[in-house]
């Protein structure tokens, strides 16, 4: 057998006209931050699947003639692309969603400083909860399921009702109380959970959690 290691197929593309090589089954988004470019970027986690929830990462991707809007964290690196990330077309969609977002959870500080950025002072939007944080990007359920193994939380509801909780709405043992959904977490939204989290897996199993 041939001890020469197999020379990896490498995809060829452009990010804002820079040549960029990525290796198979990286999407764009990967391929970018390889090489510094930055995409703003909500729901995505490089430890987790990516889900393509919060939609921040768009970009242009130009190929055959054709120019169209794609989720950059879930649209696959493509030979010949050109790959555009931050035209006006994409800064435009970009203040159309954190509008959306801005009245989904305005009491985000994250979600208000990426909105100024972007020079989104106010939303056309209505919004349901002053108080709300929370974006509904699924990120901490999918930490705890994939990172932790532990499924302490999950989606409950649906449409406006949807949101993060326990399975079944009842009191999790499973929880460890070990942060990671904290940690992942882009809006601030779990901190205050967790803090009561904390207090009751505290009482539960006799020991304190430092925060
Ligand atoms: S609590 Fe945070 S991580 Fe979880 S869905 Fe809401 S915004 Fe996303
Ligand atoms: S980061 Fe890609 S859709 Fe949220």
């Amino acid at each position: 057998m041939s001890k020469t290691k197999k020379k990896e197929n490498m995809i060829h593309f452009t990010i804002d006209g820079q040549e960029v090589q990525a290796k198979e089954g990286w999407t764009v988004l990967e391929t970018a931050r390889h090489y510094g470019i930055h995409i703003p970027t909500l729901c995505y986690h490089e430890a987790v699947q990516p889900s393509g929830a919060c939609r921040l990462c768009v970009v242009e991707a130009r190929e055959g003639g054709r120019s169209k809007v794609v989720i950059s964290c879930m649209y696959p690196s493509r030979e010949g692309v050109e790959i555009l990330t931050d035209t006006e077309r994409i800064r435009n969609v970009r203040r159309w969603i954190l509008e959306m977002l801005l009245a989904e959870c305005p009491a985000s500080k994250e979600i208000a400083q990426l909105a100024e950025e972007y020079g989104v002072k106010s939303t056309r939007f209505k919004s349901e909860d002053p108080e709300q944080q929370c974006i509904l990007c699924g990120l901490c359920v999918r930490a705890c399921e994939e990172i932790v193994g532990v499924r302490a939380i999950s989606f409950g509801s649906r449409g406006v009702s949807k949101h993060i909780a326990t399975p079944y709405m009842i009191p999790n043992q499973a929880c460890i109380a070990c942060g990671s959904c904290v940690s992942v977490c882009p809006t601030g939204a779990m901190q205050a959970r967790m803090d009561k989290v904390r207090g009751d897996v505290s009482q539960r199993t006799g020991h304190g959690y430092a925060h």
